[in-house]
């Protein structure tokens, strides 16, 4: 089966979050199960500035967006194969990507933009979105499945439906859109809807139009032939209020079209036993031994003399309202003036938040340690270090974070919502006994709540034999990507021996 993937960030080559690292694993997983799997991403300068071998290939070609002709400029480079001897990873082809450039587009210092975002952005995605196909239309083999993602890359279903004579070689293939996040819908002013090429007849509020306005994301649900989220209990979420963000009619529209696939690790990239971030790679008979080389570098690296003796709980992620920052405040101003336990945070974000965690990082010196920025190797050497990983999300399509933490054997605190419920297993008393426990998981929106989550977790930690117990199990735990895949790839094979959704207007 030939499959195309189109994300807008894709590891290795750029990266703001998770949709990247799915992007970048999932193709390898889909390759090992014996697709033929092609990736196309924006050629963003970031691409660029990572040492990777990127060619270019010399096509080129012009693509309509309104009124205007835009050059699209093609390179092409590869997602690593895979060395032998990685779990769940031996044996990976490499995948090959192609790079859409367009350098007024996508030669910018972020992807997207900074404190606001580009005020171009439905312009940059409808191009982007609109030359994969063109590019895809060209292989020398037709695809089978064109597999898009999130509100950047939502059009390219609704073009192949709706502008089908314009690429007759993907005429017969069947498209699935994947969600990452419902809060983000690529919502644009009504007047973009010229620049799509789409006539207004779609611009209804049953497919392209949401109140006034443009929305992509809608486009790629109702056109697509299958739509998927990244957890089962995000796709029950995002049915009903206020999980679906106002979309929660169109999605439910979706029946049994709509489905959950959680996401998977790479363990080729987040494995703690061959992870060149951390100063002794472990596993889970050496975790005590490998926890402490990184608490070690982890300190020299904060600027500490010495590593602390307290346990280490540590917070990895965007500084977003989706994350629980509300939480965490109030978590550490209520328990880092006990002296109980140690915190790490590395995260950038909404500036206010960033200055806030500053505030409360210079009231507790030598208990909070507070990195602001973007540093994907400190994500691992935290993940390495950390004895609990928090996660209180007010809502969660479905983490990654988590899961690294898991394969790391640094015990998540997470609240109960999306994929954090369908990832961790609180440990409770039964959970304990039967060897399903898997971390702490909390439930109300209340600091009080996530307080006693951690300390439940710091009386657990203070029993040192059945923590390490504990933190053995989930590291025998398997979140590769192989299981999701597969049922990825049942899907396909579901789309394709279905009729596709038609380009009717209603
Ligand atoms: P989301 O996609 O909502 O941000 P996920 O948990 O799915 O959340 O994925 C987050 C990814 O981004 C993980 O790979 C995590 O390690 C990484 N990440 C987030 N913030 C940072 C940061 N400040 N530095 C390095 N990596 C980060
Ligand atoms: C989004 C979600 C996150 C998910 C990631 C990858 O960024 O916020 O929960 O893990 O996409 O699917």
């Amino acid at each position: 089966m030939r499959v195309l993937q189109v994300a807008s960030e894709v590891s290795p080559f750029a990266k703001t979050g998770g949709l990247a690292d799915v992007a970048g694993a999932l193709p390898g997983a889909l390759a090992r199960l014996g697709c033929d799997v092609t990736v196309v991403m924006p050629a963003h300068r970031e691409v660029f500035t990572r040492g990777l071998p990127i060619e270019p290939t010399g096509w080129e070609f012009e693509i309509p967006v309104g009124t205007r002709k835009q050059r699209a400029t093609i390179h092409q480079a590869r997602i690593p194969g895979h060395d032998p001897g990685i779990a769940g990873a031996e044996g990976t082809p490499p995948v090959t990507v192609y790079l859409i450039g367009n350098d007024s587009y996508f030669d910018r210092p972020t992807l997207y933009g900074g404190a606001e975002d580009y005020s171009d952005n439905a312009e940059r995605f409808i191009f982007f979105s609109r030359a994969a196909l063109e590019l895809a239309n060209r292989f020398e083999q037709p695809c089978d499945i064109i597999h898009s993602h999130d509100w950047q890359t939502a059009l390219v279903p609704a073009y192949q439906k709706i502008l089908a004579d314009n690429w007759p070689r993907l005429a017969r293939a069947r498209t699935l859109h994947t969600i990452h996040n419902m809060a983000y819908q690529g919502v644009f002013w009504h007047w973009d809807m010229l620049l799509t090429g789409i006539d207004w007849r779609y611009f209804n509020w049953q497919q392209m139009e949401y109140f006034g306005q443009l929305n992509l994301l809608k486009a790629g649900i109702v056109f697509a032939d299958m739509v998927t989220t990244v957890s089962p209990t995000y796709a029950r979420e995002i049915q009903s209020a206020p999980g679906g963000c106002s979309l929660e009619g169109v999605l439910s529209g979706r029946g049994d079209s709509l489905m959950g696939i959680v996401n998977g690790i790479d363990t080729h990239t987040w494995n703690p036993r061959t992870d060149l971030h951390l100063p002794r790679p472990y596993d889970a008979t050496s975790v005590a031994e490998g926890k402490s080389a990184a608490k070690a570098a982890l300190a020299t690296r904060l600027g500490h003399a010495a590593p602390d003796s307290r346990p280490l709980v540590a917070y990895v992620g965007r500084l977003a309202e989706q994350k629980g920052i509300g939480l965490l405040f109030d978590l550490l101003s209520r328990l880092a003036g006990s002296g109980r336990a140690k915190f790490v945070i590395l995260g950038t974000g909404d500036p206010r938040a960033e200055e806030s965690l500053r505030q409360m990082a210079a009231a507790y010196p030598g208990t909070i340690d507070l990195v602001i920025g973007f540093d994907e190797g400190l994500a691992h050497l935290v993940q390495g270090a950390a004895d609990m990983l928090l996660m209180p999300s007010l809502y969660e399509p479905c983490g990654l974070t988590q899961l690294y933490a898991l394969a790391y054997g640094t015990i998540p605190i997470v609240r109960a919502t999306g994929g954090l419920v369908d990832t961790v297993v609180d440990a409770g008393p039964e959970a304990l006994a039967d060897g399903t426990a898997s971390g702490f998981v909390f439930d109300a929106v209340d600091g009080g709540a996530l307080v006693h989550a951690v300390e439940r977790a710091l009386e657990l930690h203070a029993d040192s034999g059945r923590w390490l117990a504990l933190v053995r199990r989930v590291m025998a735990q398997d979140w590769s990507w192989d299981a999701s895949a597969r049922k990825y790839l049942r899907l396909y094979e579901r789309a394709l021996a279905a009729e596709p959704v038609p380009a009717r207007v209603p």
